[in-house]
């Protein structure tokens, strides 16, 4: 595990707008699984600039989605998939066949799932996942809960989600969530968590307790062999960061 500490957001998103380009200047063609959310959305929009300047190093990254909302429409601005549209795939001219997903409104929930892990199966290990980390320790939407999922799933939100910032108040018909499980998560080859903001500080100092337990499921992240986490010091204000090393 590594702790990068980031004077504020906007160090945080440039450190963690390097790290992504880094990684795919040493894979060029590399599967990056990606969250939404306020953590990354300066980091993209760093991406989605050096874009401009040196289209080529995005010209064969393969992008994953790392979770949706399940009942929104897919063109709702609310989704996962329009964040991920707007911030990076539109502007770094991403073609369809690079970019893959979460439908939102799937016939079938549980087949969802299975597309899913077949095109994991097929195309995967993820090369980079990138994460944010909830405000009650979830990652993606692996909500506490007295087990976890290994696999791709839909999941029952917890309130923490359904009050997210993304929704801007409403639910908006949102069922369910969609999202990675946790060994797809973990069998990813690098991980990058993305921590920002004093109201993550009890979530860092939660997470900074070192006790794995999926009552707080970013606590498994502990078993990843090639984690950095790039904190901001906000979020690092109730946590010794030497419990990090
Ligand atoms: C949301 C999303 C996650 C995101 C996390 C943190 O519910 N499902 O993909 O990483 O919560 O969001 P934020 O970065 O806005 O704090």
């Amino acid at each position: 595990m590594t702790l990068v500490v980031s004077a504020d957001y906007e160090a945080m998103s440039r450190s963690g707008a390097e790290f992504i380009m880094g990684a795919i200047r040493r894979v060029p063609d590399a599967l990056v699984c990606l969250p939404t959310g306020s953590s990354p959305a300066r980091a993209y929009e760093l991406l989605a600039a050096h874009g401009r300047l040196e289209p080529e190093l995005f010209g064969r990254v393969r992008w994953l989605k790392l979770d949706e909302w399940g009942g929104l429409p897919i063109d709702h601005p609310a989704t996962c998939e329009r964040y991920l549209l707007d911030r990076l795939m539109i502007p770094l001219e991403v073609p369809a066949a690079r970019f893959f997903g979460w439908q939102s409104q799937p016939e079938d929930a549980d087949a969802e799932c299975q597309r899913m892990a077949d095109w994991l199966a097929a195309h995967g290990p993820i090369d980079l996942c990138v994460l944010g980390l909830g405000l009650n320790g979830h990652l993606g939407f692996n909500e506490p809960a007295p087990a976890l999922q290994p696999g791709p799933h839909v999941a029952a939100l917890s309130s923490a989600s359904l009050t997210h910032s993304m929704l801007g108040g409403e639910r908006a018909g949102i069922r369910y969530g969609l999202t990675l499980g946790m060994a797809d998560i973990l069998h990813s080859r690098r991980l990058l968590l993305l921590v920002n903001g004093a109201h993550k500080a009890e979530a860092m100092r939660r997470l900074a307790e070192r006790q794995i337990t999926p009552e707080f499921p970013a606590s498994f992240l502990w078993l990843h062999p090639a984690l950095t986490i790039i904190a901001d010091r906000a979020a690092l204000a109730e946590t010794d960061a030497r419990r990090f090393r």
